[in-house]
C-alpha cells in the first residue's frame, strides 16, 4: 500500500497572486519528484466546474447565502470522491486552490452565516478529511483588489465592496491562528521575489515532512 499523499490548500482574498504561485509551487515540486494533482475549487471535476460557473457568473436576482454554501459543498462532494481521495489514496500530493477554509472566509465570514452551519456540512461531506497543511496569500484588501480589478471582467464575488473582503481576510487570519500548525502565512504584499523565497522555504518543509511520513512507513 503506498503513503498516502499530502493535502495541501491554497487559500486568500481575491488578486493575491495564487494562480502565478500555484504555478511556481509546483514546478519546483514536480522538479523534486513529487507526483501532484494541482486542482481548485469551486471546480477541480465535471460537475464542479459546470456549478463553478452558477456560482461566479453575475446574476440579476440576488443568491441566498445558503443556496451559495450548498453549491459550494455539492461542487466539493464531487471534488473530493472523483478527485482528491483517490489521489491522496495513490500517493499523490494534492496542490488545492481554495478548499473549506475559503467557505469559512466567504460564506461565514463574508456573507454573515453561522460558522456552525459550515461546520455541520464540513463533517458530513468531508468526514476525516482535512488539509495538511494550508498556505495563506494575505495582502491588504486595496492591494488585492486593485489587481483583480486589472484583470478586467470581475464574477459575482469580485463585485463585493471592500467591507466584506475586510471581513474574508480577518476570518482567514483568525482561522489561522486557531490553526497555527497547519497554516503558513505568506505576505503577498511583497515582491514576487521575496513570495517564492518564502514559498521554497515552506516547499523545503513539505518535503522534509514527506520523507519523515516515508521513513515511518518502512
Ligand atoms: P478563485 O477566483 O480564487 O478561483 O475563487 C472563486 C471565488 O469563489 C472566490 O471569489 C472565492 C469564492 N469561494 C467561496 O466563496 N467559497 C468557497 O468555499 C470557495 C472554494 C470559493
Amino acid at each position: 500500500m503506498s503513503v498516502r499523499g499530502l493535502f495541501i490548500t491554497v487559500e486568500g482574498g481575491e488578486g493575491v497572486g495564487k494562480s502565478t504561485n500555484i504555478a511556481f509551487l509546483e514546478s519546483f515540486l514536480s522538479g523534486h519528484g513529487v507526483e501532484l494533482v494541482v486542482t481548485r475549487e469551486p471546480g477541480g471535476t465535471s460537475l464542479g466546474e459546470d456549478i463553478r460557473q452558477l456560482l461566479l457568473e453575475p446574476r440579476p436576482e440576488p443568491v441566498d447565502p445558503l443556496a451559495e454554501l450548498l453549491l459550494m459543498f455539492a461542487a466539493r462532494a464531487q471534488h473530493i470522491s472523483e478527485r482528491i481521495e483517490p489521489a491522496l489514496a495513490a500517493g499523490k500530493w494534492v496542490l488545492c486552490d481554495r478548499f473549506t477554509d475559503a467557505t469559512y472566509a466567504y460564506q461565514s465570514g463574508g456573507r454573515g452565516l453561522d460558522s456552525g452551519a459550515v461546520r455541520g456540512l464540513e463533517q458530513i461531506v468531508q468526514g476525516v478529511l482535512r488539509p495538511d497543511y494550508t498556505l495563506l496569500f494575505d495582502a491588504p484588501v486595496s492591494t488585492g483588489m486593485a489587481r483583480a480589478r486589472g484583470r478586467g471582467e470581475l464574477d459575482r464575488f469580485e463585485q463585493e465592496q471592500v467591507e466584506f473582503f475586510e471581513r474574508v481576510r480577518s476570518t482567514y487570519l483568525q482561522l489561522a491562528r486557531e490553526s497555527s500548525g497547519r497554516f503558513r502565512i505568506i505576505d503577498a504584499s511583497l515582491p514576487l521575489e521575496k513570495v517564492q523565497d518564502a514559498l521554497l522555504k515552506i516547499a523545503g518543509e513539505l518535503l522534509a515532512c514527506w520523507s519523515v511520513r516515508h521513513g515511518s512507513s518502512d
